[in-house]
């Protein structure tokens, strides 16, 4: 019995010397220690031998076992620690690689420009001032000397709210002037920037687009502060000091006299092509079609409750998406709209 103990250690122990993986060492306990083990049933024999070699056969036996027990537990120690070396071998990590940047949200090119455009005439003096989206004919139209028969009001091609009589969206910023002179008293500088709405939807078109408004009334305002205004704005805004600025004689309702303000395209810089390749965006022409503007009608600044023989002014209204569009050459006003992440992420 004795050496039947000691041949089954040596045999278990060999084994255990050539495991190599953890459910390796667990089938050889199983195996000669577990409940139905080879070790149990030497326990079990015990008993069926004679009593004077019950208790050396019996000690032997249990020490054997606890050695074995412990031997079992060695090697699971040694066979972690091993794996926890592969581990660290081929799982390290470089500390000193810079990091991949969290994605972030920024702001979308329409509002950060409104912010560019707010800054660039606040350095000017201009106050930034709002009106609602949804506005009455009243402000829209009326005020601004656009009576209801006005073939003007064709120009517009306006959303009426339903239900909501005499109420449209805004064709255009325009009713902030009134809104701003019947609160407050001249001289008055103000900007207003924000969503306008006409049925139009086309590559350069989208029923609701963005508008600035300028206005400026006072003693002695006259063109040429328009033209010192406009031009520095428009260099500003395309951060390019050689932009020139040319007025054609034109007409809106609530500016006498009226016009459209150009501006040097600023791609070919007024010369039409680039490197004797025809200018694109221009046409060729050397010259963009900017804004609106004029010197406030009389009736207008009445209307408002001004007196049009003490006080003169300027207004302007240029067309945001399309600047947004010169500045970052982007050829289609709807991906300012359609929200493609491929896009917005390259402002
Ligand atoms: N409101 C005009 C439009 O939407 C633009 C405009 C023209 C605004 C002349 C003005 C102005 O203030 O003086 O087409």
């Amino acid at each position: 019995m004795q050496s039947k103990i000691e041949k089954l250690k040596s045999e278990m122990l060999a084994e255990l010397q050539k495991a190599d993986k953890h459910d390796i060492v667990r089938d050889i306990e199983v195996k000669y220690l577990g409940r139905n083990g080879v070790f149990n049933d030497i326990m079990k024999s015990l008993k069926d031998l004679p009593d004077d070699q019950k208790k050396t056969v019996g000690k032997l036996a249990n020490e054997t076992k606890t050695g074995l027990e412990l031997a079992v537990q060695q090697k699971y120690a040694e066979l972690e620690m091993a794996m926890l070396g592969q581990i660290a071998e081929k799982e390290w990590m470089d500390v000193t690689v810079p990091g991949i940047k969290p994605l972030k949200g920024h702001r979308h090119l329409i509002p950060k420009f409104i912010e560019d455009l707010e800054a660039i005439f606040s350095k000017m003096g201009f106050a930034v001032a709002s009106g609602p989206d949804i506005e009455m004919e009243h402000y829209n139209f009326n005020q601004l000397n656009i009576p209801p028969d006005h073939p003007a009001r064709d120009m517009q091609d306006t959303f009426w709210v339903k239900n909501l009589k005499d109420t449209v969206l805004r064709t255009q910023t325009s009713p902030v002037q009134v809104r701003y002179m019947e609160a407050h008293e001249p001289p008055v500088r103000i900007i207003s920037l924000g969503k306008t709405f006409r049925k139009d939807s086309d590559a350069t078109h989208s029923p609701m687009f963005h508008q600035c408004e300028g206005l400026m009334v006072g003693e002695d305002i006259s063109m040429a502060n328009l033209k010192a205004v406009m031009t520095h704005a428009l260099q500003q805004i395309f951060e390019d000091p050689s932009i020139k600025t040319r007025f054609r004689i034109s007409y809106f309702p609530f500016v006498e006299p009226g016009m459209e303000v150009d501006c040097t395209c600023p791609i070919c810089h007024g010369e039409g092509k680039i490197d004797n390749v025809p200018c694109r965006l221009c046409k060729q022409c050397g010259w963009l079609e900017i804004a609106g503007a004029g010197m406030v009608h009389p009736k207008v600044l009445e209307n408002a409750g001004y007196d049009s023989e003490k006080y003169t002014g300027f207004a302007f209204g240029m067309g945001l998406d399309r600047m947004v569009m010169i500045k970052y050459r982007i050829n289609n006003l709807r991906l300012f709209f359609e929200n493609d992440l491929r896009f917005i992420q390259q402002f």
